[in-house]
């Protein structure tokens, strides 16, 4: 087989999506566009990969670190002046160069592996992916002759009727014969509708050296999409969410509206588990299997275990363990773990917290830097006071314990193995197994003095 180099087009500003960000590094489902497109070239094990990287866009660097190799393009001058950034790197070498844009992420592998070896079973020079689309507008067109070869692409803005006729565009992904692709870019010109040397033009340049052009049709309009705006970066999401969703469907997730449900591209889900509508699953997310994640949800890097039930919650940096139910309305903040059978219930925020086997948080309560052991019962509106304005503290609460509502605990304090708490105490000391701690005003009744309230006058 012979050598596989890859060139990676980023340097363009993506003037038409009106940011300050980069375009390639505008995301789609969670992952800048430029590494969906990296991530695609790394299955294919080329020999080298270079991404073109213009003035001011280290964060494109950045993004991909060492998965490639760089090319500087000081000025954006077009898609060919572009490919020629990376001459020192590619120029002298022999075998066949993939070129792809850096805002094309819905294209994959398997499209790609398909694109080189018709490429290389045709023995062209060039050979352009393209695909057919209903409306084309915006697109190169690729135009054939009266055989149906290929004869050249001409660009939107360049073209005449007849050729805007055409519903075959290029998708901006090609292979090339690596030298016969730098030899031509020498004789790619600027005069064009844009004043830019494009890459296209390579293309006209082979076929009237008489050499072998091709294009491979790809089947999948929707996959070949490039984004240059924000109409077009909402599309490349929802169709890259509806892949998503296809695929966990497919290992055996329910879901209830696919349509209204986001799940980032890293995310992994068992099988039986059910997604409702609305639902929003992020980064590097771990759900497993016969899980419940209830409407209006969102989980985000988090690690969920089997059988457990989320309504309408968010939950973020957190690991839960199996059996669990959350919410609704429940907001389990970073570093928050959950062993087997623990319940939090409506209301309820977690932050810094470990909470032991069986433990109920039912209602209502802020449990913040403590670890909490098994069969625990926390009462309705208690607080662990755990921030003095400056620093946190600890709190500590053993098995057994039963907390009583509105509780609050003034860290750091020690709730030792089977003690108690009672309702509305504030505790500032450790309590002792088996003891109850009481700290409250006792409770005086006045006699009759209701009769002398207002309302009662
Ligand atoms: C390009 C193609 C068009 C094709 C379309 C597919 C050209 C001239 N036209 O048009 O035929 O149908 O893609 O999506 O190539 N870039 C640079 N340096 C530059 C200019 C662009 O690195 O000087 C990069 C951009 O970052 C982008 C890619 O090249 O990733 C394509 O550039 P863009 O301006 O989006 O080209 P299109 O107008 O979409
Ligand atoms: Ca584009």
């Amino acid at each position: 087989m012979k050598n596989r180099y890859a060139i990676i087009l980023a340097a363009g500003q993506g003037s038409r999506m009106k940011s300050s960000l980069y375009k390639v590094l505008h995301p789609v489902a969670g992952k800048p566009m430029v590494e969906h497109v990296m991530d695609q070239i790394e299955k294919l094990h080329v020999d080298e990969v270079v991404t073109i990287v213009g003035f001011g866009s280290d964060k494109v660097k950045e993004q991909l670190g060492e998965r490639s190799h760089y090319a500087l393009q000081t000025e954006q001058l077009g898609t060919g002046h572009a490919v020629l950034a990376a001459s020192d790197l590619l120029a002298d070498k022999d075998g066949t160069t993939l070129v792809i844009c850096g805002d094309t992420p819905l294209l994959t592998a398997e499209t790609l592996t398909a694109l080189f070896d018709h490429h290389e079973k045709e023995e062209a020079k060039a050979t352009i992916l393209s695909a057919i689309a209903k409306d084309p507008t915006g697109y190169g067109r690729v135009i054939r002759n009266a055989e149906g070869h290929v004869e050249k692409i001409v660009e939107q803005k360049d073209a005449k009727a007849s050729e805007l006729a055409v519903t075959e565009f290029n998708t901006g992904t090609y292979c090339f014969d690596n030298q016969s692709l730098f030899n031509s870019l020498q004789e790619v010109g600027n005069h064009n509708a844009q004043g830019e040397y494009y890459l296209p033009d390579v293309i006209g340049i082979l076929k009237q050296q008489n050499e072998v052009v091709s294009a491979f049709i790809m089947d999948s309009e929707d996959d070949s999409m490039g984004v240059n705006d924000r109409v077009a970066l909402a599309k490349a999401n929802q169709l890259m969410f509806q892949r998503i969703n296809l695929e966990h469907m497919k290992n055996g997730v329910s879901f209830i509206n696919p349509n209204t449900t986001y799940i980032e591209k890293e995310v992994t889900i068992g099988k039986d588990t059910t997604i409702e509508a609305g639902v929003l699953i992020k980064g590097q997310t771990v759900i497993g299997e016969n899980c419940w994640i209830g409407a209006h949800s969102e989980i985000r890097n988090s690690q969920l275990g089997d059988y457990v039930e989320v309504t309408s919650s968010l939950i973020e940096n957190a690991t839960l363990k199996n059996h669990i139910d959350v919410g609704p309305y429940a907001h389990l903040r970073p570093n928050t773990v959950i062993a087997d059978h623990a319940h939090i219930g409506n209301f309820v925020e977690t932050k810094n917290a470990t909470i032991g086997e069986g433990t109920k948080v039912g209602h209502l309560t802020y449990v913040g830097d403590a670890t909490l052991g098994q069969d625990i019962n926390i009462g309705c509106g208690t607080v662990f006071a755990n921030y003095d304005g400056k620093n946190k503290h600890h709190t500590t609460v053993g098995d057994h314990v039963f907390i009583g509502s509105n509780t609050t605990i003034v860290s750091p304090v020690v709730l030792n193995e089977c003690s108690a708490t009672a309702a509305g105490s504030t505790i500032t000391e450790d309590v002792p197994s088996y003891d109850l701690g009481i700290a409250r005003g006792r409770q005086t009744n006045l006699k009759e003095y209701a009769k002398k309230l207002p309302y009662n006058q």
